[in-house]
């Protein structure tokens, strides 16, 4: 019992946000450097598809590849165990990248140190911020030329909505960056550039009137760090642990990823301040990680790059108990009893069959269709998670069958990508046409490939005039109200995977005008109420 809280108090789960390019992917390789799970820069590749490379399938097919590699880094650094979740940084991937943050404990938001708060940061913070999930801000590309650190914490104050504290401040910035003075470990770490080595020098500095100061980083910069600080110190408020775990306060740390500047200080203090994995709700009760039952739920599935094996994988979040192999669990949407007889653990870039695993670490379990995004696996239990809700998606097409002989390859092939999440399929009241729904443009052209080169089936896509999908409640189906909605909208309405009513509405207009003329029906843009 007693390893087994010691195994639950030593585990760090988290994702890393942020604006494509802020350096996300170089950050995440460099912590790996340190928990020395990868010997070389470079080892980490970038699955963010670049620009312009909309079209190319080999591009698309490569990113999902090297995505499943990356899905889950895990590492272990001075006794801690740290499973990285990989969010994908392209907004076409924003729903994947909201399931993952539901399976996560805490994230680190990156931000450019020129660029600053960018859109994508936007939404995923205000998704983490919804859900009290505590944050740690890291400013990254301090070698280079950027907005003033009071400027950028501005910034994220205004237009993320957070309330900052800088753990650590820089010393210049760009061709004048001298370093950074540590504010948690009251030290000067000195910025020489060299992104080899990967224990930097720091100085013990207690008392910033200490002239050893000046003559580390010179006279003017010792002033104006001295001024800085007395400045940061009268308007951001003391850290205090307690209030960054329950999402109310956000310590700040700047660096250069490029050059591992900055990103020791980040890991060093992130595993001392971290929330260890928590409790999660479920529909009814809230599940605690040491209880002795195992329960966990699938945040993610991912077909299988192996051609050999056609198999898919489901990720699994484990919340409380022990996971083992071997072992029957109850899969509770299917009321199903199953056992996996090879899970996936996942360390820096490969995956290995383990036999248990803790809270806070994720499973890879092979599935051959049984699983949809958010379902529940426990030891009997009858308990679902909440909280994976589906997004009205933005994109609508009508999806045909171009080859009748496969038709059944068709159905089957949608069927499985919908559960994996990649869109969204809804079913015309009226005809039964079926209309795909998605957050990007690009799922289109992944789920065409994948439905030809997974499935064998051909689709073809057809144009339709919808501006949001809502999902559709009413207290009372019977009310003249509902009927007539029902009667009036007719050519609008559809069904969703779950048997959810949805309103297609075809414009901003016609939406608003709707929810006037029926005032007791609600209009959702979540699936989830
Ligand atoms: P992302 O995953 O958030 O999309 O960003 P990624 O790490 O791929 O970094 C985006 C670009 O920013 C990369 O350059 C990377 O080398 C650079 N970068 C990351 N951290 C720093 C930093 O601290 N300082 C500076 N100056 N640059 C940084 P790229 O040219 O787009 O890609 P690559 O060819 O170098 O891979």
């Amino acid at each position: 019992m007693k390893q087994f809280h010691k195994e639950i108090n030593r585990r760090r789960t988290f994702g890393i946000i942020s604006h494509p390019d802020a350096g996300k992917t170089t950050l995440t390789e460099k912590l790996l450097l340190f928990g020395g799970a990868i010997q070389e820069a470079g080892a980490v590749k970038s699955n963010k598809i670049k620009k312009g490379a909309t079209s190319d399938f080999m591009e698309i097919e490569r990113q999902r590849g090297i995505s499943v590699a990356t899905s889950v880094l895990a590492f272990e650094y001075k006794d801690i165990k740290i499973n990285i979740l990989d969010t994908p940084g392209h907004k076409d991937f924003a729903e994947d990248t909201f399931r993952t943050l539901t399976a996560v404990d805490s994230v680190i938001v990156v931000i450019d140190v020129a660029k600053g708060v960018e859109e994508q940061t936007e939404k995923l913070v205000e998704v983490c911020r919804m859900r009290n999930i505590p944050m740690i801000v890291f400013i990254n590309k301090l070698d280079r030329e950027g907005k003033d650190a009071f400027e950028l914490l501005d910034e994220i104050e205004q237009k993320l909505n957070l309330k900052v504290t800088p753990l650590s401040f820089p010393i210049g910035m760009g061709y004048d960056f001298k370093g950074i003075y540590n504010i948690w470990e009251k030290n000067v770490n000195l910025f020489t550039g060299d992104p080899r080595k990967d224990i930097e020098e720091t100085v013990k500095i207690e008392d910033l009137q200490d002239e050893a100061l000046d003559d580390l980083v010179g006279s003017k910069a010792a002033e104006n760090l001295r001024d800085e600080l007395e400045l940061a110190q009268g308007v951001y408020p003391e850290f205090d642990r307690q209030t960054y775990l329950d999402g109310h306060l956000q310590p700040v740390f700047f660096g250069s990823a490029l050059n591992n500047f900055g990103v020791r200080e980040l890991l060093d203090c992130f595993i001392k301040i971290a929330p260890t994995p928590r409790p999660k709700e479920s529909d009814t009760r809230l599940v605690k990680p040491d209880e002795n039952d195992f329960t966990g739920f699938v945040f993610k599935i991912h077909a299988n790059m192996d051609p050999k094996h056609r198999d898919r994988l489901a990720f699994i979040k484990i919340v409380s108990g022990k996971f083992e192999r071997n072992k029957n669990y109850l899969h509770v949407r299917n009321n199903k009893n199953m056992k996996f007889s090879s899970p996936n653990a996942f360390f820096a870039e490969k995956k290995e069959i383990v036999d248990v695993s803790y809270p806070g670490d994720i499973v890879g379990l092979h599935d051959t269709g049984n699983f949809k995004i958010g379902d529940t696996l426990t030891e009997g239990e009858n308990l679902m998670y909440k909280g994976i809700p589906s997004f009205s998606p933005e994109h609508f097409r009508y999806i045909n069958n171009a080859d009748p002989m496969k038709s059944k390859q068709l159905e089957k092939g949608i069927d499985q990508l919908m559960d994996e999440g990649v869109a969204q399929l809804f079913i015309l009241e009226m005809n039964g046409r079926k209309v795909i729904g998605t957050v990007g443009a690009l799922q289109f052209e992944v789920i065409q490939y994948r439905l030809e080169h997974e499935y064998g089936a051909k689709c073809t896509y057809e144009n339709l005039n919808v501006h949001k999908a809502t999902w559709v409640e009413t207290e009372d189906e019977k009310s003249e109200e509902f009927k007539d909605f029902k009667r009036v909208k007719s050519k609008y309405l559809a069904k969703d995977k779950s048997g959810q009513l949805v309103f297609l509405a075809d414009s901003q207009f016609s939406l608003q005008m709707t929810q006037q003329k029926y005032p007791s029906i609600k209009f959702h843009f979540t699936s989830e109420f």
